[in-house]
């Protein structure tokens, strides 16, 4: 077997995307051939959230067309592929099934290695993927389905520092927009809305900062900003533009605060670790904040630690991050065959109780 050469096919359906990839590796380095993401959000959006049984049908669906896509647009056939990674959990159940097995019967008809990857490492190697970053590094995960931070020790050790004790941020940022009447996702409607707000008209919560580990919760941050807007309703009879703009704006500080806070303790913590080359990197749409990226930037420097933010389309679920874990795999010979089960949840640190943070978007781990 050649160790510096391979091309991997990735597959992910754990949410709500449904993708394929083609990723090349070489001696150079990685080189992502082809990506197509096929995107769920119409098929939900009338919801409000995420529904498993849809997601999988459409998962089901589309996975074959998704998958010929990719070797299409990366102009390789099957014969050509050196193995296929599978995200195979944690995520929502009936989506990962989807995959996993029209990865097994792919795998069986080819005759190519079936590597089931867990959805997790796929997002905290992504460093590796974009950047060789060396190993011990730090991640941040944070979207609309995940929250914690991660050590990285090697492709197959992880240690968990902290992470949601219910909502993920990005589930927070949406549940917000709701509230307020604003677009989904709300991330980035919060965002906007902010730029003209007055952040500190209404004094919102900062929870669990007077906790010293790494762990977040969100919902009574939500909850609190619900208490806001009824009082503003109830007295006026509904909100006004600059009553969106200044909610947002606070909302957006406080998930800030907690989020720079918690990251400041966890660079800590990983600085004890380590010496030489340190990173600290982040994943998940969340890291799209520009208010949150900029501060990570910020203390990153003040902590003489790099930062790295990989491309937007390489932190939110897309099918190259998954290959890239499976190849990191492939080159330790370390493959599953088809008794691989589909798993809800899979926490990547099995040293440490699981967090039992779980939303529309499914587990958290
Ligand atoms: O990683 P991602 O694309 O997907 C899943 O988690 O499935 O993350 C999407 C989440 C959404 O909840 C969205 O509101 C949030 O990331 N998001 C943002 C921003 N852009 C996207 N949150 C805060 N600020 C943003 N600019
Ligand atoms: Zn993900």
């Amino acid at each position: 077997m050649d160790f510096n050469k391979a091309l991997i096919l990735g597959i992910e359906s754990s949410c709500d995307d449904t993708a394929a990839s083609v990723l090349e590796i070489n001696s150079k380095g990685s080189e992502i051939r082809s990506a197509i993401v096929h995107n769920q959000f119409n098929l939900h959006k009338e919801y409000g959230g995420v529904v498993p049984e849809i997601a999988a049908r459409a998962h089901a669906e589309l996975i074959d067309v998704v998958v010929e896509k990719a070797l299409k647009s990366a102009k390789v056939v099957m014969a050509d592929i050196s193995a296929i990674g599978v995200t195979a959990g944690p995520g929502l159940i009936g989506g990962v099934l989807s995959g996993l097995m029209f990865a097994k019967g792919l795998s069986v008809s080819t005759n190519k290695p079936l590597i089931g990857v867990n959805h997790l490492a796929g997002h905290a190697l992504t460093p590796r993927l974009t950047n060789k970053v060396a190993f011990p590094y730090l991640v941040l995960l944070v979207s609309g389905g995940h929250c914690q931070f991660l050590i990285v020790h090697s492709y197959k050790k992880y240690e968990r520092l902290g992470g949601t004790i219910d909502d993920a941020p990005g589930e927070a940022f949406d549940k917000a927009a709701r509230l307020l009447g604003l677009q989904q996702p709300g991330g980035p409607s919060i965002e906007e809305a902010a730029i003209k707000g007055d952040v500190s008209r209404f004094d919102l919560p900062r929870p669990l900062l007077d906790r010293e580990d790494c762990n977040f919760s969100f919902s009574g941050l939500k909850t609190a900003l619900m208490r806001k807007r009824n009082e503003l309703t109830e007295k006026q009879g509904g909100l006004f533009e600059k009553d969106v703009c200044d909610l947002s704006a606070s909302f957006q500080q406080a998930m800030h605060d907690v989020i720079i806070e918690k990251s400041v303790r966890a660079i800590d913590l990983y600085l004890k670790f380590t010496n030489g080359n340190q990173t600290f990197a982040i994943a998940g749409g969340v890291a799209a904040n520009k208010k949150i990226r900029h501060s990570l930037k910020k203390i990153c420097e003040t902590k003489k630690v790099d930062f790295l933010a990989p491309p937007l389309e390489l932190c939110t679920d897309n099918a190259a991050i998954i290959a890239y874990a499976a190849a990191e795999r492939f080159f330790h010979g370390d493959y599953d065959d088809t008794t691989i089960s589909a798993r809800p949840r899979w926490p990547l640190d099995n040293q440490k109780p699981a967090i039992l943070g779980s939303g529309k978007k499914g587990s958290k781990a």
